[in-house]
């Protein structure tokens, strides 16, 4: 079902210094921040040949990346995103096998496109991100 690894995300402290290191000392191709106040982040986006790393950065009083960074002050992993290409049969096939989706109404997420997000605790711990590509 699941498809191209879409992104990974990373949630960071300073932005800008992080932006700094992919675009000089990795010599990443690094968009501009992109404010996205309906999920709480500022991301900046890093083009890589075969996927893309998404810097997280907490927008707001609310946001879910502050908590994270609270916990995790130096940064670190956030999720993973897969590709899929029907949301709406990925939400079905994995809450069927009795898996937790964070939201089962599908959100807009950073490229305009339909996410939903599935629990960590159902995924070895890790926050997955499932995007319909
Ligand atoms: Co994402």
């Amino acid at each position: 079902m699941i498809g191209n690894l879409n992104h990974v995300a990373i949630a960071v402290p300073d932005l800008e210094s992080a932006a700094a290191q992919y675009r000089g000392t990795l010599g990443a191709t690094v968009s501009e921040p992109l404010e996205l106040p309906e999920h709480g982040v500022v991301t900046i986006f890093v083009r890589l040949p075969n996927t893309s790393i998404e810097l997280l950065h907490p927008l707001g009083e609310a946001s879910p990346i502050a908590k994270f960074l609270e916990r995790n002050p130096a940064g670190g992993v956030h999720h993973i995103c897969y590709e899929v290409k029907d949301i709406h049969a990925a939400v079905k096939r994995v809450t069927a096998d009795g898996y937790r989706a964070l939201n089962p109404t599908p959100k807009i997420g950073a490229h305009g496109k339909p996410v939903v997000f599935l629990h960590p605790k159902d995924f070895n711990g890790v926050l997955v991100e499932l995007e319909e590509a």
